[in-house]
């Protein structure tokens, strides 16, 4: 089936850059992109700051006319109320997000969110307007025991639990053994495990909707590794953490068509 999925690059500065250092390293993201003529339409570029980042980021995109997208690291499962240190969804809208992280590991296993916890956030995500980047993955445990795909496609179902089959999704698969320790998945396993996660969604969602969701590995990107990624046919981007915190290496992540010749 031919798609017409824009591969997605995503920034997750995890805690990161205040919003001084934020203001700073999108102008100069932006600039060189702008000066490597980089398509924006051919290759979303998405930048995920710490919440208190985003007005700043958001005034700069906004009065320079940036076309990097913006995106959250989380969101409350509730929209208002008292939930002291808790950000609403409505709040993230506000601020022109379009994205939002939900059940990245380290949320999963620093903050014990579970699978009820993801689906509820991946609900309040879809009422505010926003799209949940649903970020699934095995540790090494689990691929010992389980093999690849099925805790990943077992964390997906469960996260689509609470939303209608149309809410428009983005999906990370980031194996957690992967995440900050240099060791990326081979482009192969990663791309297995994509195709198994389209499969699930085909069966969730429908096989016109799992083919125009994009599908991301995150897991030790690098400019180097990128393009082995992104030519398997299920990958339709990355979410980076370490390495979208240079502006030219992220920057040459985002232009891995320009110099891979994919
Ligand atoms: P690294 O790219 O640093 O491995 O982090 C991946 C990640 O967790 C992105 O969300």
């Amino acid at each position: 089936m031919v798609t017409t999925r824009t591969p997605l690059i995503a920034g997750n500065w995890k805690m990161n850059l205040d919003h001084l250092q934020a203001i700073a390293f999108v102008q100069k993201l932006a600039w060189s992109l702008k000066d490597a003529k980089h398509d924006f339409e051919s290759v979303e570029a998405a930048v995920f700051p710490p919440f208190t980042d985003l007005r700043s980021v958001q005034t700069l995109l906004d009065a320079d006319k940036l076309v990097l997208a913006l995106g959250a690291q989380d969101l409350s499962a509730q929209d208002s109320g008292a939930y002291t240190g808790e950000i609403s969804g409505r709040f993230l809208s506000k601020l022109d997000v379009r994205y939002v992280l939900v059940g990245h590991s380290e949320r999963r296993t620093l903050h014990a969110e579970d699978d009820g916890v993801v689906a509820t956030k991946v609900a309040a995500a879809h009422r505010s307007g926003l799209v949940p980047v649903i970020c699934v993955g095995e540790t090494a445990a689990d691929l010992e025991q389980h093999g690849p795909s099925a805790v990943p496609v077992a964390q997906l179902r469960a996260a689509l639990a609470e939303v209608p089959a149309s809410a428009e999704i983005v999906v990370a698969y980031e194996p957690v053994w992967a995440i900050g320790s240099g060791q990326a998945a081979t482009a192969e396993q990663a791309g297995q495990v994509c195709s198994a996660l389209r499969t699930a969604l085909a069966d969730v969602a429908g096989s016109d909707a799992a083919a125009a969701t994009r599908i991301l590995y995150g897991g030790s990107v690098k400019s180097s590794n990128i393009a082995s990624f992104m030519r398997e046919p299920d990958v339709d981007g990355a979410l980076v953490g370490g390495a979208s915190l240079d502006v030219d290496e992220f920057a040459s992540i985002v232009r891995f068509q320009a110099h891979v010749g994919v």
